[in-house]
C-alpha cells in the first residue's frame, strides 16, 4: 500500500466510524408523532341525498394518520382518545361543544412508520339543524377533532420516558358531508 492509499483508508474508517455514532445518537431519539386527520365524513350532512335513513345516521366516519417520524425508533402509542366537538354558529371564536368521544387501543408502531385509523364513532347532540343548515347554504359545518395519549419511544431493549402528546385541529365539512380541502388537516 502506498502512503495515500493508507490515508484514503484511514479516512473511509474515519468516516465510518462517524456515522455509526451519528445513527446510535440518533437512536436515542423520543419524538412526538405528527397526527393529521386526512378524512372526515358526516353523512347526515350530505345534503346531494335525500333519504330519512341518510338524515337518521347521526356517525361521523373518520381516518386519523400518525405518523412516527423516528429513523431509528419504534413507538408505543397509549390508548388514543380523541374529542370531536361541534363549532355552534361556524364562528370558529365561538363554543365548541363535544358530540364524540373515541378511542383507538393502543399500538405498536415501527420506525418511519405511518399508521391509518379509520373508523367510525357515535354522536351525541349534535345541533343537525344548525349544521345542516350551514352546508346547505354554501358555508361549511366546523368541528374540531382533539387527540390525547401518551407515547414513548423504543431504544434497542427498552423504552424512553413516556410524553403525553395533546393536539387538536379544525375540520371543516361541506355539501356532501366531506371533510372540505384534499389536503389532509394537521392536528398540532
Ligand atoms: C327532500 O324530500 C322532502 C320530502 O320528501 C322534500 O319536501 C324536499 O324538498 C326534498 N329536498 C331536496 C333537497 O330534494
Ligand atoms: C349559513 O348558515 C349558518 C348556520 O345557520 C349561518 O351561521 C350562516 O350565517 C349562513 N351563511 C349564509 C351565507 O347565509
Ligand atoms: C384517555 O381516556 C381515559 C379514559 O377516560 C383516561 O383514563 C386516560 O387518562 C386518557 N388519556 C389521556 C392521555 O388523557
Amino acid at each position: 500500500m502506498s502512503s495515500s492509499e493508507e490515508v484514503k483508508a484511514a479516512c473511509k474508517c474515519l468516516l465510518g466510524v462517524l456515522v455509526l455514532l451519528i445513527c446510535f445518537f440518533l437512536s436515542f431519539q423520543n419524538h412526538k408523532p405528527k397526527c393529521y386527520i386526512t378524512d372526515l365524513f358526516v353523512p347526515a350532512l350530505n345534503t346531494y341525498t335525500n333519504s330519512s335513513t341518510t338524515r337518521a345516521n347521526t356517525f361521523i366516519f373518520f381516518d386519523l394518520k400518525l405518523e412516527n417520524v423516528m429513523p431509528f425508533n419504534g413507538l408505543r402509542y397509549d390508548n388514543v382518545n380523541l374529542t370531536i366537538s361541534y363549532n355552534y354558529g361556524g364562528d370558529r371564536s365561538a363554543l365548541f361543544i363535544p358530540i364524540a368521544r373515541h378511542t383507538v387501543p393502543g399500538f405498536y408502531q415501527g420506525m418511519r412508520k405511518t399508521a391509518h385509523k379509520r373508523d367510525v364513532t357515535t354522536t351525541r347532540g349534535v345541533p343537525w339543524g344548525d349544521a345542516f343548515a350551514a352546508v346547505s347554504n354554501g358555508s361549511t359545518a366546523v368541528f374540531r377533532v382533539d387527540l390525547a395519549t401518551k407515547v414513548k419511544s423504543k431504544q434497542y431493549f427498552w423504552y424512553a420516558k413516556k410524553q403525553r402528546l395533546t393536539v387538536g385541529g379544525i375540520v371543516g365539512v361541506g355539501s356532501a358531508g366531506l371533510k372540505e380541502n384534499n389536503k389532509a388537516n394537521r392536528l398540532r
